[in-house]
């Protein structure tokens, strides 16, 4: 029987992370260390999904992937297949609940393949549509940077209702990733920010830190990134959404000699980045894996 497949990657957030919710801009990166892939192939009876978090009738599943459920349904209405009877399998190498979009890069694949499946165009406006609505649905109110640079796999400067900017690195540093190891919801560290009355000048100063680091990136100016990263995390520490298990890594990382480090992604858990020249990567590494972290990567920005 034939099988249809399609892949989307994960991403990090380098600069911006809940300010963007409010409006403010944000820098992303694609993260292609890790993936989805899904496949879709007719089935005989219900439409069912096949994945880590549920496997059954796609009508049964859990409302973790309520907005997986509706993106598929509301695909195969835009296909004219609402009775296609079809089996949907999702293989994922991207650890969920930690900052890697990993809710978008699923409905990314997906959307993708059903319209595959169909021999249907997808275009990027209506990709963006279904993954921002899948997106709604599981997060409240995201501000739709996940979708957006995992769609666009490219760098993005993102900005709420304006058109991304895409960037080019090329710069001769890595960043490192580390892996707390603890699953965190954005949806709940999304809701402590807007609970917290005193955010205002807290999102102010990250939507002005991540003006400073599109500057920096453009001026080759790694020092300066890796200060206004290190003011980043003091601030989104402030606002409330980083963890004793985040702070290490970043403190670990920055006595290895990183430029800067911050948590990346939601936080609450999830994980943190660390900017360096390519000669501390390695220590780095190490130093990372000494103090807990469950994972680490690099992604070389030379080929950002
Ligand atoms: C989550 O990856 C990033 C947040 O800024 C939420 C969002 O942008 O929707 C915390």
């Amino acid at each position: 029987m034939s099988v249809t497949e399609s892949k989307s990657n994960a991403k990090i957030i380098l600069m911006g992370e809940h300010s963007v919710v409010y409006g403010k801009s944000a820098i992303a990166l694609p993260f292609f260390a890790a993936e989805i892939i899904a496949r879709i192939q007719k089935s005989d009876s219900d439409i069912s999904i096949d994945s880590e978090h549920f496997s059954g009738k796609l009508s049964q599943a859990p409302s973790l992937l309520k907005g997986v459920r509706n993106l598929i349904y509301e695909g195969l209405k835009l296909l004219n297949m609402e009775n296609e009877k079809i089996k949907i399998t999702v293989e994922s190498t991207i650890p969920s609940q930690r900052g890697f979009g990993s809710s978008a890069a699923v409905s990314v694949a997906i959307a993708k393949a059903l319209f595959s499946y169909a021999n249907k165009n997808l275009t990027v406006e209506m990709l963006t549509d279904l993954v921002g609505k899948a997106e709604k649905t599981h997060h409240e109110n995201p501000s739709g940077l996940d979708g957006d640079t995992i769609i666009s796999k490219q760098a993005i400067y993102f900005k709420k209702g304006n058109e991304n900017i895409k960037l080019n690195f090329n710069l001769d540093l890595d960043l490192v990733v580390g892996d707390t190891g603890v699953p965190a919801s954005t949806k709940e560290a999304v809701r402590k920010v807007a609970r917290n009355k005193d955010k205002e000048p807290f999102i102010e100063e990250l939507g002005y830190l991540s003006n400073q680091v599109l500057k920096n990136i453009r001026n080759r100016d790694g020092e300066s990134m890796g200060l206004n990263m290190n003011q980043a995390h003091r601030v989104l520490s402030q606002l409330g959404v980083s963890t004793d298990e985040l702070d290490r890594l970043v403190n670990s990382s920055l006595k290895a000699g990183a430029l800067g480090a911050k948590l990346s992604g939601g936080g609450l858990g999830g994980c943190m980045i660390a900017l360096c020249k390519k000669d501390k990567t390695q220590d780095i590494l190490n130093e990372l894996k000494e103090s807990g972290a469950s994972s680490t990567w690099v992604l070389d920005l030379k080929e950002i």
